[in-house]
């Protein structure tokens, strides 16, 4: 049987029939292929097929059927393997136990007590999970910001900061545990700290504020009579006022001086305490608090970190009031995750400048969308008389 092959099929043990009938190249005796050199000849003789008798040669081999091995299912990235609202409900439940724990657990130290590990391993354990489940969930509910004594709203907020910028960097699930008990205890020595001090409403005075500034060492001396603590967990304690540049307190040390987990609270401690509202300024809106410590990138805290730390929240994070190109005024109520510049968004102003009852939600990342609208422009909460906790609630349920 005579069959024509692309040239690059021929092998030793085919009979050549004929030359390329197609290409009309220079003609070729029959022959059965002996070697890779007369091959190599017809290739460079420009032939691209030729034809050969499968009666006298060797045939073209059948083509092995591939079985392909069924896809498994892409496992789902850490901090992302639950949907956002399906995790909301339990990051709240979630930090409310935390919260209760932490509260105790500080009132003991307070008080002169021992401090109870377990209940605080537990704690970090409870908020690891959360963050591994969804990230954005934990981090979105870092808007709380209740006053109480020893701060254990502060200590929970920054400590999902700090894991959602140690899981950007893949930090594992065993690792991040130990971590949100560091971060957890980050201010644990304002246990030691006046109370007349520590719950001063306005701005200290200097031997106030070198008062408070203690709490760095306080916080060492606490932990170091604690057992199985980890150096992470102390410089942690230590290290998170501790500037990038050296401006910081209370050894003034610089760059890598500084534990990457010490610079990582850094910044999240500083987000915390710019979005936090005190008697004597606002809550800075967290577009502008991350706009800030954008701007001291390679000054008072690493460049990296801060990159990572902007990836995790997003660009504009949840609550964030925005105004869009279409002129519709919102609040950012979910991230997209991978995609910092187009988060979901809560339309709450129309754009013939109408209220609306209840808020309209948009994903400005739908690529179906009817509409493309975009962020113009962050907008500051407190001149729209916007409740933007109220809408989340709205939105999110
Ligand atoms: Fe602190």
């Amino acid at each position: 049987m005579k069959k024509i092959i692309q040239i690059s099929r021929l092998e030793v043990g085919m009979y050549v029939e004929s030359d390329d009938a197609a290409s009309g190249k220079r003609s070729l005796k029959a022959r059965l292929i002996s070697g890779q050199d007369q091959i190599q000849q017809l290739k460079a003789a420009g032939l691209s097929q030729v034809t050969i008798d499968t009666e006298k040669g060797k045939d073209v081999p059948k083509k092995q059927a591939v079985v392909k091995a069924p896809k498994k299912p892409k496992p789902k990235p850490a901090g992302r393997k639950v949907p956002y609202r399906e995790e909301l409900k339990q990051a709240r439940a979630t930090r409310g136990v935390v919260s209760k724990a932490l509260r105790g657990v500080m009132e003991d130290v307070a008080l002169g007590g021992s401090m109870d590990k377990s209940k605080l391993d537990a704690a970090g354990k409870l908020i690891t999970r959360s963050v591994f489940r969804n990230v954005d969930a934990m981090v979105g509910l870092t808007r709380i910001k209740e006053q109480d004594p020893y701060t254990a709203t502060h200590c929970i907020n920054v400590c999902v900061l700090v894991l959602a910028v140690a899981l950007s960097e893949g930090i594992n699930e065993s690792d991040a545990e130990m971590l949100a008990t560091a971060a957890l205890l980050h201010d644990v020595g304002k246990t030691r700290v006046p109370l007349e001090v520590l719950n001063k409403p306005g701005r200290f005075e200097p031997h106030e504020l070198a008062e408070m500034r203690k709490h760095t060492l306080h916080g060492e001396d606490i932990l170091k009579e604690m057992p199985g603590v980890t150096d992470n967990i102390l410089y942690i304690a230590t290290q998170h006022h501790e500037m990038f540049d050296g401006t910081g307190y209370p050894h003034s040390l610089t760059g890598d001086e500084i534990n990457r987990f010490g610079q990582m609270t850094a910044v999240a401690d500083v987000y915390d305490a710019l979005t936090s509202a005190r008697v004597y300024k606002p809550a800075m809106p967290p577009h502008f608090a991350l706009s800030l410590i954008y701007s001291n990138r390679d000054t008072e805290f690493r460049s990296d970190v801060v990159d990572l730390f902007v990836k995790s929240l997003g660009l504009y994070p949840v609550g964030s009031l925005v105004i869009l190109d279409s002129g519709e005024v919102g609040v950012v109520c979910e991230p997209n995750p991978g995609n910092t510049r187009e988060p979901k968004v809560g339309v709450v102003i129309t754009r013939f400048k109408k209220r609306r009852p209840t808020p309209l939600v948009v994903d400005l990342a739908d690529p179906h969308a009817t509409e493309e609208r975009k962020i113009v422009k962050v907008l500051d909460p407190s001149k729209y008389k916007i409740d933007v906790d109220k809408i989340l609630k709205m939105t999110t349920g």
